[in-house]
């Protein structure tokens, strides 16, 4: 609970959460610097490359007050390796019976994915405050999210998918939304070519709409 406490904290300041994806291991310590510069607080690292692990370890290191997570965790050898890795938080597209069982023996911060009210108040009722909203905007969007608040305004969610600078502030309005994740922030392009410049100037600007600017 302590440590969810610290994570809510660290991304009350800058409640816009880039979803990266990781090809080569050399981009981790620049990218995590571009990210931090522009004022961010915490990033959610797919596992979705055979960089990612050690793009995590990396970035750990390079930005200590960055908080560095998991995503894309499907499986409980994710779940083992993530943790290994350093990960801060872990972050689920979902949840199958299995997955549930490997997340149940850990305490720290984690953001299951949900996209129903059903099983939001199944993870509720497993100790989850705060959910993944996935795939966001697909699943609903903000007039989703906004529906939920009314019956269940006791928990909390960062929507991921589909979330663009147009549409962050829809979210981020709502009672019940801590935060948003996107990969606009850093695209697969922008990495490639070592565009942190860039990188860096959407961070700051996504700061601002986190600020409600
Ligand atoms: C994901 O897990 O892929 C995230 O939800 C990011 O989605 P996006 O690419 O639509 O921002």
């Amino acid at each position: 609970m302590k440590r969810m406490t610290a994570f809510r904290a660290a991304i009350e300041a800058a409640p816009i959460v880039p979803v990266l994806t990781i090809h080569d291991v050399a981009h981790a310590a620049p990218l995590a610097e571009a990210l931090a510069k522009g004022g961010l607080t915490a990033v959610e690292v797919t596992l979705r490359t055979p960089a990612a692990l050690e793009a995590i370890r990396i970035m750990s290191e390079a930005q200590k007050d960055l908080l560095v997570g998991a995503g894309t965790i499907i499986s409980e050898g994710d779940v083992d390796a993530a943790l290994k890795a350093g990960s801060d938080f872990l972050v689920t597209p979902g949840t199958s019976p299995l997955l549930l069982d490997a997340l149940s023996s850990h305490d720290g911060v984690i953001l299951p994915g949900v996209a129903t009210a059903s099983e939001a108040m199944a993870r509720f009722d497993e100790g989850y405050g705060v959910m993944k909203f996935f795939p966001a905007e697909a699943a609903g969007g903000a007039k989703f999210l906004k529906s939920l608040a009314g019956p269940l305004p006791h928990m909390d969610f960062m929507p991921t998918g589909g979330i663009t600078p147009e549409n962050a502030r829809d979210y981020l309005s709502l009672p019940n939304v801590i935060a948003v994740g996107g990969s606009w922030l850093a695209t697969k392009d922008e990495i490639a070519r070592g565009d942190w410049a860039a990188i860096t100037e959407k961070a700051k600007d996504a700061v601002k709409i986190g600020r409600g600017g």
